[in-house]
């Protein structure tokens, strides 16, 4: 890993240590991701016992998880030596948590029904400790109304879900459920142990863009990709936060991890959609690229090219971050600013004019960064304060701003108390 990501991961890993994590590993391609986890649970000082179904063991040797984990693997509900070592009901005692990555639709299906047919299902049924899936399938296996059905189950449950991710997948095709990356599942642990820094918090993510119609076939939009917001979205939920996302139109997939999503279209629709949610909010990241002009009216009908011009008359949107900011009740307030020039005089402008506590400037107009990449690079700016989060990927940036918002909240309640 490189420095600046093992930086964002380090809160993360001092959570670890010391913990008892069972890793459960079901029949899936993607278990040999999950040595990898094991090792580094491991480097962190965690303490891991691994659990594999016997269809995982036709992917991957048992031995492979007995040399990174340091622990004898459990495979066998009924074995002889499971009074000298660990049968699943002293296992299921023992973890602080279990994580089942992979998790196939198989085993899935069995959790949900609660079946107690193998070692891993049975310690799962028999466990006070928090209990993650990280789902792992063909993506026509993951939208099936029966797989669907049985992951509400479990979440209905407290299970939680982390993932799927979308890509490319080992059967050749391309769509939602791969499993999480190693740093994602790390990532989200905290939360699994109950103790990341936003936990009990309420967390309100506004993102991507907004389109204001025109008539009933065009829209005024922008290039917002969504990314930042959704990877504020997954950072703050792996902070241990309960967190709902306000999305505007975009193409990225449900994020997942318990994470409440909100589509809308509109800068109308996100403002009351924002505006709903402040009761219990404790804080607002506005990430999203809202619209500052909608057309005055909305044609019923196809605007035809009559003539040779067309004019607009555009109206002001309501700014939602401004209002949010502007309540009696307000939450923590977190502002974006996508600047060509004078970055921190127009980022700080943005500061007082909305009485933010915090803004998040990035320079627009350079290669690489911005919109519609995959790569970032901040600096925050709060009333006494400032902070640069150098070019990272938006997970590893937004991983950092939830830390740095997590720290001035705290301080924030810290001096109004004292
Ligand atoms: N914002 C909002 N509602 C709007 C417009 C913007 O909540 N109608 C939020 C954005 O989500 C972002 C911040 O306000 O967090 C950006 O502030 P703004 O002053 O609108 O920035 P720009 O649109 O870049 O403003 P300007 O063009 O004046 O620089």
């Amino acid at each position: 890993m490189c420095g600046k990501a093992a930086l964002v991961h380090c809160c993360a890993m001092n959570i670890l240590t010391k913990r008892r994590i069972i890793v459960g590993v079901t029949g899936s391609i993607a278990a040999y991701k999950s040595a990898e986890l094991v090792r580094r649970l491991r480097s962190n000082g965690t303490d891991v016992r691994v659990a594999m179904t016997a269809g995982a063991t036709r992917f991957i040797a048992p031995l492979t998880f007995q040399a990174l984990s340091a622990n004898r693997v459990h495979q066998h509900l009924l074995d002889e030596s499971s009074e000298a070592a660990m049968g699943h009901i002293e296992l299921a005692r023992w973890a602080d948590a279990v994580i089942i990555a992979p998790a196939s639709a198989d085993f899935i299906a069995r959790l949900s029904h609660g079946r107690a047919d193998d070692l891993l299902a049975a310690l799962c049924l028999a466990t006070a400790a928090p209990v993650a899936v990280a789902p792992a399938m063909n993506h026509r296996m993951w939208a099936h109304a029966a797989t669907q059905e049985n992951v509400q189950r479990l979440q209905d449950r407290g299970v939680s879900i982390f993932g799927p991710a979308e890509g490319e997948q080992a059967c050749g095709e391309s769509g939602l459920g791969r499993m999480l990356e190693v740093t994602q599942l790390l990532a989200l642990m905290p939360a699994l142990l109950g103790d990341g820094p936003l936990r009990g918090r309420c967390v309100v993510v506004s993102a991507g863009p907004t389109y204001e119609d025109i008539d009933p076939v065009r829209f005024i939009g922008n290039r917002s990709s969504g990314k930042m917001g959704y990877a504020l979205a997954l950072a703050a939920a792996a902070a241990g936060a309960r967190v709902t996302l306000v999305s505007g139109p975009c193409a990225l997939p449900d994020p997942g991890c318990g994470i409440i999503r909100i589509s809308v279209r509109s800068a109308e629709q996100m403002y009351g959609a924002v505006l709903h949610e402040m009761e219990a909010c404790d804080i607002f990241i506005s990430a999203a690229a809202v619209a500052d002009y909608r057309p005055r009216s909305v044609s019923a009908h196809k605007i035809k090219k009559h003539s040779n011009a067309l004019t607009l008359e555009l109206e002001r949107t309501d700014d939602i971050l401004g209002q949010v900011s502007a309540l009696k009740q307000r939450p923590f307030c977190v502002g974006f600013a996508a600047e060509t020039d004078d970055l921190e005089e127009n980022a700080r402008a943005k500061l007082n004019a909305k009485s933010l506590d915090l803004v998040a400037a990035n320079q627009v107009g350079v290669a690489g960064s911005g919109f519609d990449s995959d790569e970032n690079a901040l600096t925050l700016y709060w009333r006494d304060g400032t902070r640069q989060l150098p070019r990272a990927s938006k997970q590893a940036l937004a991983t950092a701003l939830v830390t740095i918002i997590a720290e001035r909240l705290h301080e924030k309640y810290r001096t109004e108390n004292s």
